[in-house]
Parts: structure tokens; C-alpha cells; sequence
């Protein structure tokens, strides 16, 4: 039972919500008396989703992000099912292969700037239509990654991609600021989700041990819930004054040095 529910009175629209960091954050955000649109490619998983919540607060849209028209439409949906949109978590994204640059399959990397840089692009797009239309001084996160500071942590189309996206959330907070509208990242170190346990080729387990091995925060096994409270605070009016920002739930990675240390 929540105390204070912190989003009491307001929609949200999460791509890649079937699944991993966006699932855990559908379920969240709909503890926190949220009206909640998922949206997701893996349709099955998705209506899965919605079934064991067991409320009719949340719903599911098939939404590929590459086509700008699924896009629309899952706006649109959300606006005629639950009258409004406020906060956009634009979460969807694939991690691609991980091959050297000298192996670099250009097709993956278009394929992961697609999804992961136009794709979000298109959700901002959208979603800011709807609610420049509406007055709502709305918010919008996009997860980037400790991949979005570091080169080495993830393939290189990947973190180009994550690089890029702190460039459109800038500049897409320069624009919409002008709205009321405010626009952040969260920014995560590994997870043990789908998306990397596929890309590692490892169990959950075996990804959260090599995580916890290069993590420089001891003590924390970092889940999907971590980086979904994140989320709840910057698509809350808590964060009221926050915009432009790239939260960092990464146990500090992207700011120590990994390979030159003075002290211990
Ligand atoms: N897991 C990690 O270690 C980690 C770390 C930092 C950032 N992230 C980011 O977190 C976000 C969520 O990933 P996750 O780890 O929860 O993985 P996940 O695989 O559990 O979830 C990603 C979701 O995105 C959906 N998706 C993929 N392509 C799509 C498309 N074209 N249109 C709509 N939906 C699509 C997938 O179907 C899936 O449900 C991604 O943006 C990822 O880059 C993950």
C-alpha cells in the first residue's frame, strides 16, 4: 500500500514496457495511481503484463518505434483511452551485437540508432504534439546509459546511440521548456534484463555477478525497481524544477576512473 502516491491524477506512456526496466516501471507507476499505456513489439508479453495487474488503469498498444505511424497511433490511443497524457517514458531500446569495430555489421547499427535514437525522436515528437495541445506541462524521460558517458561499455552502436539521445533530450529540453514541458534521462549501469542477458548470452544470475564485479557501488545488486523509482521521481512533480538532467543509477561508474587510481 502506497502512502503517498506520487502520480495520482496523471497518464503515462511507456515504450518497451513489456518487459525488463519498462515493465518494472509500468507496475510502479500504476502503484502510484498512474494511468498507465504500455507499448511494446512483443505483443503476447505485453497483454501478459496488463492481465496480472489486474486493473483496468493500464493498458497495452502494439508500437513498433521505428514507424512513425505506430507512434501516433499509440499517443492517440492513450489520449482516447484515458483522456490525457502526461508523462512519456521513452524507454524501448536493443543493445545490438557486440562485434569489434573492425566486424561492424552497419546494418545492426542502423538498426540500433532506428530504434534507439529516431525511435525515441519520433515518441518525443508525438507525445510533445500532445501535449503542447493540451497545456500539460507534461514530463518526458528517455533511458540513455552509463553508455552515454564511457566509450568500452557497450557495443558501438550502442553507446553512440545513448550518446546521441543526451543530444536530443538537450535540445528537446530547450524547446518544450517553453511549454512547461521537461525533459531527462536516467541513465543506467547493467541490469540483468532480456536485453542483456540476450546480448551476453548469460543467465540472469551470471550477469548480475559480472555487473557486481566491475560495479564500483558494493552492496547493491542494481534491478529494474532501482532504475523504475528513478523514473517515478523525474516523471513526478517531485522533480517539479528538474529538466535537462541525466540521472545517473549507475552506483557512480560514469564518474571514477577504471583504470587509474591514486588512493587504495
Ligand atoms: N539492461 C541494462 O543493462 C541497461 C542498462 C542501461 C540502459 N538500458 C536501457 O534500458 C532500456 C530498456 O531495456 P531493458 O534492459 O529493460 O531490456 P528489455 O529487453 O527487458 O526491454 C526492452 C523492451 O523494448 C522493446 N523494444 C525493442 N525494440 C522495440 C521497438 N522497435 N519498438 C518498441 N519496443 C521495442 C522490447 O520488446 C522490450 O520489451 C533500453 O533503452 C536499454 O538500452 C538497459
Amino acid at each position: 500500500m502506497i502512502n503517498k502516491p506520487r502520480l495520482e491524477g496523471k497518464v503515462a506512456l511507456i515504450t518497451g514496457g513489456a518487459s525488463g526496466i519498462g515493465e518494472a516501471s509500468a507496475r510502479l507507476f500504476l502503484e502510484h495511481g498512474a494511468r498507465v499505456v504500455i507499448a511494446d513489439v512483443q505483443d503476447e508479453l505485453g497483454h501478459k503484463v496488463v492481465t496480472s495487474c489486474n486493473s483496468p488503469n493500464i493498458s497495452y498498444v502494439h508500437c513498433d518505434v521505428r514507424e512513425e505511424g505506430e507512434v501516433a497511433h499509440a499517443v492517440a490511443q492513450t489520449l482516447a483511452e484515458y483522456g490525457g497524457l502526461d508523462v512519456l517514458f521513452s524507454n524501448a531500446g536493443v543493445m545490438g551485437p557486440m562485434t569489434s569495430l573492425l566486424e561492424m555489421d552497419l546494418e545492426a547499427f542502423d538498426t540500433t540508432m532506428a530504434i534507439n535514437v529516431r525511435g525515441v525522436a519520433a515518441t518525443i515528437k508525438h507525445a510533445a504534439r500532445a501535449m503542447v495541445a493540451r497545456k500539460v506541462c507534461g514530463s518526458i524521460i528517455c533511458t540513455a546509459s552509463v553508455a552515454a558517458f564511457l566509450g568500452g561499455a557497450a557495443p558501438h552502436g550502442y553507446t553512440v546511440s545513448k550518446h546521441a539521445m543526451l543530444g536530443l533530450m538537450k535540445t528537446a529540453c530547450n524547446e518544450l521548456g517553453a511549454h512547461g514541458i521537461r525533459v531527462n534521462c536516467v541513465s543506467p549501469f547493467g541490469v540483468a534484463t532480456p536485453m542483456s542477458c540476450k546480448a551476453y548470452g548469460l543467465e540472469p544470475s551470471q550477469v548480475e555477478a559480472g555487473c557486481c564485479e566491475k560495479a564500483n557501488l558494493k552492496g547493491v545488486v542494481l534491478k529494474p525497481s532501482h532504475v523504475a523509482e528513478a523514473a517515478l521521481f523525474l516523471a513526478s512533480d517531485d522533480s517539479a524544477y528538474v529538466s535537462g538532467q541525466s540521472l545517473g543509477v549507475d552506483g557512480g561508474f560514469s564518474v571514477v576512473s577504471h583504470s587509474y587510481t591514486v588512493v587504495n
